[in-house]
């Protein structure tokens, strides 16, 4: 069966993030209460194409059977490195590749690559057909547009006559980044079009969505999945099928799990490990206190002792 069409609607996605959802992260998320479907971080296709860039590309594919199933995300401007890429991912195991058009980020954009992309329509047409050849089941994550949210139909057709396998809107133009609140208005008319134009591409909604809880009105409105992504820095249990409350405890176990897959991977350096605090060390008495301890360690070793001079 192809990948994409294995998913009951409903199905529920965490979002690839940059820094975040690196091997050691996804199997936190898994440990707590997995989605469907894991994304990796993107990585650019120039750095699988170039002898020096191919060795850190492999390492942000490395994914474990467990991870399964699991979707690659790529990013870059030529249409011959997606396919070159698309095809060393088939060869790595992945059953699924996605490409990133909605990216904000200054560096990228100005290569041309993520949102960038929405400025130059035929080049992300080209990009999604160089990437099918290689014969993955291919999505797109992209936004509704670059500056104007009115954008959405005329960029959104330019995607869906291409017909991608999935389809993921975050519902925000580049320029509002993540600052405005998404345009859940825009659901009904997205699905609509994405019917007219292609009905077999599977279509997922992202943007504010904490639970999947609250994504359920959008697969009422014939959407096929939900992503979650900093609804996990919230809650790393968001994906919990029957929610419910979590101790103490269970968030220090969470954290310690954290740890030990930093030094399994060999993640360096330690310092970003310290943004991933504030989920586990929270909403709890003292929390505020224990995080600044742990702001101060120098190292995972450090804090585990932390932790483990906690009452
Ligand atoms: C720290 C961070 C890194 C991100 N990196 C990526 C990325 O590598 N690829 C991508 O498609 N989106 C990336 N995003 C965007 C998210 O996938 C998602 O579209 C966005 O956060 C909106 O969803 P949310 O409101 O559920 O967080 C990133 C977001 C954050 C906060």
């Amino acid at each position: 069966m192809q990948f994409w069409k294995q998913f009951q609607p409903g199905f529920t996605c965490l979002a690839p993030m940059e820094g975040v959802t690196d091997i050691a992260f996804r199997q936190v998320v898994a440990k707590a209460a997995r989605p469907d479907i894991f994304f990796t971080e993107f990585t650019n296709v120039n750095s699988y194409n170039s002898d020096k860039g191919r060795h850190n590309a492999l390492d942000r594919f490395q994914t474990l059977p467990s991870e399964k199933p699991i979707v690659a995300q790529i990013w870059g401007t030529k249409p011959d490195f997606f396919t070159e890429t698309a095809q060393a991912l088939k060869q790595l195991g992945f059953e699924a590749v996605d490409i990133n058009m909605g990216c904000p980020d200054r560096h990228v954009v100005a290569t041309g690559g993520g949102s960038g992309l929405i400025r130059t329509p035929e080049l992300a047409k080209e990009i999604i057909r160089a990437t099918k050849m290689a014969g993955l089941p291919t999505s797109v994550k992209t936004r509704l547009g670059y500056s104007r949210v009115e954008e959405w139909r005329d960029w959104l057709t330019n995607i869906l006559t291409e017909h991608p396998d999935a389809l993921t809107v975050h519902l925000r133009t580049k320029k509002e980044m993540s600052k405005v609140a998404a345009h859940y208005e825009l659901v009904p008319e997205i699905v609509t079009l994405k019917n007219e134009l292609s009905p077999e591409t599977v279509l997922i909604i992202n943007g504010d969505i904490e639970t999947p809880a609250d994504g359920r009105k959008f697969i009422d409105m014939g959407v096929d999945g939900i992503m979650i992504g900093r609804g996990v820095f919230h809650n790393p249990f968001c994906f919990e099928k029957t929610p419910r409350e979590h101790s103490r405890e269970e968030l220090l176990d969470l954290m310690r799990y954290h740890l030990d897959l930093y030094d399994k991977y060999e993640l360096v350096p330690y310092d970003p490990l310290k943004h991933f605090y504030k989920i586990y060390i929270n909403n709890f008495p003292g929390a505020s206190d224990l995080r600044a301890k742990l702001m101060e360690t120098k190292s995972t070793a450090e804090a585990r002792e932390v932790l483990q001079k906690l009452a």
